[in-house]
């Protein structure tokens, strides 16, 4: 099974709809590519942000998880979905704007993995087309490891979720779905999801030979460091 095919059928109810994720994403599109015709999106999950950005662009979205590709299927059938890995995806096309969000990138646990992402997106993207990217930073991981496991209960199942830095930099996300049963018995259902902490220093380094940098922001729009909660990215692939 891989990660996030246990968690697919509660994934939407734990994290809502992306609203503000999607008019975020709509507006840079708006302000940096308004001619945009064609969207990827990396990590595409239940298909939440491809649902959201709606009809107006020719949508691909690729995941490793058949589980949460059969959400997103339902979710979004206007949408082509590829099972593939974003490390090494190869696809006989380009498009104007990739996306990557919701800490998908830091999923990928090798700096060698970021940099094949990295690759890909620019081999993937037509001149100036966009990289919209979203990450968690080294301080944000720090920061949930401190935390206490947070306790979330929905439709009648609980979620218990804690975060362990014991391997720095790799995080451990320990989710457990306790799921109510019919005769109010529980059904246990864990995961573990590893994320890469990576500085913002070496992002920046890693992007540089094929991107100018356009936005790195942290949640309230100041430049993001690797303090800020998270940070987004939108890099340009650079012109010939
Ligand atoms: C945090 S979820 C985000 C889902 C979606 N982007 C959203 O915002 O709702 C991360 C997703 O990335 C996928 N994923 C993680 N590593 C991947 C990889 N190497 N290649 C493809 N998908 C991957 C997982 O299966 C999961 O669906």
């Amino acid at each position: 099974m891989a990660q996030y095919d246990s968690f697919a059928r509660f994934y939407d109810a734990v994290n809502g709809e992306p609203e503000d994720c999607v008019s975020q994403i709509l507006e840079l599109i708006e302000r940096y590519q308004p001619d945009t015709q064609s969207v990827l999106e990396l990590g595409c999950g239940t298909g939440a942000i491809l649902a959201g950005l709606g009809s107006s662009f020719s949508l691909t979205g690729i995941d490793l998880s058949d589980e949460m590709l059969t959400f997103a299927r339902r979710r979004c059938p206007a949408a082509r979905l590829i099972q593939g890995d974003i490390t090494s995806f190869s696809l006989s096309e380009k498009f104007d704007v990739v996306v990557c969000v919701h800490d998908t990138l830091n999923h990928v646990t090798t700096f060698e993995g970021w940099t094949s992402v990295f690759a890909n997106v620019a081999d993937h993207l037509h001149d100036g087309g966009l990289f919209i990217f979203d990450i968690n930073t080294l301080g944000r991981l720090r920061d949930l490891a401190d935390m206490a496991a947070w306790v979330f209960d929905f439709d009648g199942h609980t979620l218990i979720m804690d975060v362990d830095l014991d391997s720095e930099p790799i995080a451990t996300w320990n989710i457990r779905i306790f799921e109510r049963q019919h005769d109010d018995s529980f059904e246990l259902h864990h995961e573990s999801i590893l994320e890469l902490g990576v500085s913002l220093d070496k992002v920046r380094d890693a992007l540089v030979p094929y991107f100018n940098i356009v936005v790195e922001s942290d949640t309230r729009g100041s430049l993001a460091n690797d303090e800020s909660a998270r940070a987004l990215i939108v890099a340009q692939l650079a012109k010939p």
